[in-house]
Order: C-alpha cells, then sequence, then structure tokens
C-alpha cells in the first residue's frame, strides 16, 4: 500500500503496552485463526474468548463476517478483496494488541502471504496461527449457513474451497482438529494450553 497521508508525525503514547499489561495482569497476543468457511474460527474463537473473558482476561473477537458489515463493508470477495480485507484486519489488530488486549481473528485469510504479512506487522512473538483443520468435505456436509450449497449451484462466485482458492498454513504454531476428532471443549484446552506454555495465560486470574 502507497502512504497518501504525508506531513503527519507518529505520536507516543506515554501508556505504553508494558504499562497495558501492568494495570490488565497479563500480556496482549494475536490469535489467528484461520481455515475454510464453516471450519469453526468463529465458534472456537468465541468459546476460549468466553473462558478467558470468565478468567478476567482482557479479549475482543475480530469476526469475518462482521467486521464485513462495516471496517470492511465495501470489499467482496475477488483475490483483491480478500487481501485488503486483511490487510484492514492485520492493522487492526496491531492496534488492539497495542492496547493491551488479547485480540482473536476469525476470517478465512485464505492466502498464506497474507498472513504472512499479518505476522510480519505484529511480529512473530506476538503472531499465533491456529490452523482449523476441517475437510472441505466436512464443511460442506455441515454447511451451516447454505452457502456451499449455492456455491455449487453457482449462485456465489468465488466461494472458498470451491471456486476459490484456500492455501493451508504449512507451519501453524498450532492446528485443531475441528472435523470432528475433538469436540469443541477439547479444542478450547488445547489452545490454553498452548497459551500456558506462550507464559500468557499464567498469571493469576484476577477475581
Ligand atoms: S476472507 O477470505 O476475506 O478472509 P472472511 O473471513 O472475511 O473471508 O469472510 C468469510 C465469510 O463470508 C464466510 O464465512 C461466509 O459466511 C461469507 N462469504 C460470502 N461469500 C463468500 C465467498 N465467496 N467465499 C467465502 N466466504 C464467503
Amino acid at each position: 500500500m502507497t502512504i497518501k497521508s504525508s506531513n503527519t508525525v507518529w505520536h507516543r503514547a506515554t501508556v505504553t503496552r508494558q504499562r497495558r499489561a501492568d494495570l490488565n495482569n497479563h500480556k496482549s497476543t494475536l490469535l489467528w485463526f484461520t481455515g475454510l468457511s464453516g471450519s469453526g474460527k468463529s465458534t472456537l474463537a468465541h468459546a476460549l474468548e468466553e473462558k478467558l473473558y470468565q478468567m478476567g482476561y482482557h479479549t475482543f473477537v475480530l469476526d469475518g463476517d462482521n467486521v464485513r458489515h462495516g471496517l470492511c463493508g465495501d470489499l467482496g470477495f475477488s483475490n483483491t478483496d480478500r487481501v485488503e480485507n486483511i490487510r484492514r484486519v492485520s492493522e487492526t489488530t496491531k492496534l488492539f494488541i497495542e492496547a493491551g488486549v488479547i485480540v482473536l481473528t476469525a476470517f478465512i485469510s485464505p492466502f498464506r502471504a497474507d498472513r504472512d504479512k499479518a505476522r510480519k506487522l505484529v511480529g512473530d512473538n506476538d503472531f499465533i496461527e491456529i490452523y482449523c483443520n476441517c475437510p472441505l468435505e466436512i464443511c460442506e456436509e455441515r454447511d451451516v449457513k447454505g452457502l456451499y450449497s449455492l456455491a455449487r449451484k453457482g449462485k456465489i462466485k468465488e466461494f472458498t474451497g470451491i471456486s476459490s482458492p484456500y492455501e493451508e498454513p504449512k507451519n501453524p504454531e498450532l492446528m485443531v482438529d475441528t472435523g470432528g476428532g475433538k469436540n469443541l471443549d477439547e479444542c478450547v484446552e488445547q489452545i490454553l494450553e498452548f497459551l500456558i506454555q506462550r507464559k500468557i495465560y499464567e498469571l493469576k486470574p484476577i477475581v
């Protein structure tokens, strides 16, 4: 992206990320869920958020369908629009991380290059890529929103997995079997375990 806003000067905040972490009693980070439509990204992100919230953590979920009602409401599903969607979301996550929040994103984010750009933008330490691994056949069989059926009939163009590509992560921090091998609670536990290892989740819950 070309920066068009010239003559702007960065203003440094006195309330820094570190000070927010001290106040919150936990670190901020980004949990980036990726996977096909219907693979369970939103369900899992919200279930995990619920658990973290109950323990006193400051969290926020950015969800594809929701963000596309506002911030990204002008974007469709062409490759170019998906790239821009993920770019805006990535920049937003950076702000949330600065704000001291554990941010969870649930976007298909089908292109490896865009996920890698997000990783680069926030830094390797803060980017936890979670691949919701659910085979296309199962997503299609579930077809919770009825979109796969419409895509098969050609009524929705450029549908991920049908008429638009999905590039699986090669080396995600976590791969969660959302295709039926594990139930929701087990998937949440798997991620919590990882957060403990990362020392994000080690601080005593605020009661
Ligand atoms: S992304 O590819 O740009 O990351 P995003 O996660 O924001 O996609 O939005 C995906 C959601 O939009 C899907 O879960 C589905 O509900 C809806 N959707 C509508 N049209 C499409 C399409 N052509 N391809 C994929 N998802 C679509």
